[in-house]
């Protein structure tokens, strides 16, 4: 097998040669790197210590093996077992794996790992470890990344139960080619009156309805500003308050800054649950340096994450993946030009999906405590 196959990959440099295998078309197809030592000897992909590691991890999601084909970006082993570099990965891509997945046509695509990632969405909007489990509409179909076996096993065991997790949404979107536009219908104010601010506050307190909150600041441990304070309270409404402007610049004049932090403070010392991600370490303490007071009941996401989930990270980007079918946001700011220059709606629409995803988690995660008897 190997010498046919050198001759079939003649601009390749690398040892041994495997393409893909499984049914065609399959529902889901995954794509790894390139071969290892073992899958060089066996001319098959995937068979080395690693690949047995994902193909268990497969089958602990409950896809089976005639569910999935599984082939690498680069179908050689580079030169020193090195990772293959931009330019190897695309020629090789273009040689071989454009068109198996054409042949494939999954209704998933898989990349696992960096390499593939970078390979089938060029212009993914973070690395691997950012965007795994997120669901992604290109040109390609459906694609969730989860990241590479070998990074599991070398000292990431905590991934482990996350790409199982990840597999378990890949099995469930293999169901079908369709893909359904998150429920993004939501009803953000991100330029609100006092007035508004007045009346959603009177309306929560109405109500007795808990919410998730979260401050986006700037500046340093000494001196810290806050820009935005996001109330969401359902899975679909948010209001950002706002109180600096793109830039630092204030946004409210003063009356006005005073009737919205009356409500505001009768908000955090009314009895109402509310709803933070590390904001027992971060928000809460920001607010009380600057004078507030928050009054319990307080949940912080994170810690209660942490409750049922120990080994798994806890990060509101892990959360997000984890608990809802917001699309991956996380970078909206930073590619937008950092917290204090991104324009204002970019930065209030993300301080509202960090509330709408923490609102949402903290229901998931509620239902799962319930269930183990530790609410
Ligand atoms: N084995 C493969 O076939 N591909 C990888 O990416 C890693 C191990």
């Amino acid at each position: 097998m190997p010498n046919d196959a050198l001759s079939e990959c003649s601009p390749c440099i690398g040892k041994g040669f495997a393409k893909g295998e499984g049914p065609r078309p399959a529902p889901i197809m995954f794509v790894g790197e390139a071969l290892g030592k073992n899958e060089v000897v066996l001319g098959r992909p995937f068979v080395g210590g690693t690949g047995r590691m994902l193909r268990i991890m497969i089958s602990h999601a409950g896809i089976l093996p005639t569910d999935f084909y599984i082939t690498n970006t680069v179908k050689c082993q580079p030169p020193d077992n090195r990772t293959p570099t931009k330019g190897e990965a695309n020629a090789c891509a273009s040689r071989y794996l454009w068109d198996e997945i054409r042949e494939v046509s999954p209704n998933i695509l898989v990349p696992v790992g960096q390499v593939a990632l970078a390979t089938i969405m060029p212009h993914a909007p973070a690395g691997v470890t950012s965007v795994r489990g997120s669901l992604f509409n290109t040109p390609w179909g459906k694609v969730i990344p989860i990241v590479h076996p070998s990074f599991v096993a070398q000292g990431n065991p905590e991934y482990w139960a996350i790409t199982v997790h990840d597999l378990k949404r890949i099995k469930h979107e293999s169901l079908t080619k369709v893909y359904n536009e998150p429920n993004l219908k939501l009803n953000l104010n991100l330029f609100p009156t006092a007035q508004d601010v007045v009346v959603l506050v009177e309306m929560l307190l109405a109500k007795k309805l808990k919410f998730a909150w979260d401050l986006e600041t700037v500046g340093t441990r000494w001196q810290i500003n806050i820009m935005d304070w996001g109330i969401a309270w359902s899975d679909r409404d948010a209001l950002c308050v706002p109180f600096l402007k793109r830039g630092g610049y204030p946004y409210w004049s003063e009356y006005d800054e005073d009737k919205v932090c009356e409500a505001l403070w009768e908000l955090m010392t009314s009895n109402l649950t509310k709803i933070t991600q590390n904001g027992f370490t971060f928000d809460m303490p920001v607010l009380m340096d600057q004078g507030w007071r928050v009054e319990p009941p307080c949940i912080d996401t994170l810690v209660r994450h942490h409750v049922i989930a120990t080994e798994l990270p806890h990060s509101l980007e892990f959360l997000t993946s984890a608990y809802t079918s917001l699309p991956y946001y996380k970078m909206d700011v930073k590619a937008a030009g950092g917290m204090l220059w991104a324009p204002d709606e970019v930065r209030r629409r993300y301080n509202c999906f960090d509330c709408i995803s923490t609102y949402i988690a903290s229901d998931e995660i509620d239902k799962e405590m319930l269930e183990e008897g530790l609410l």
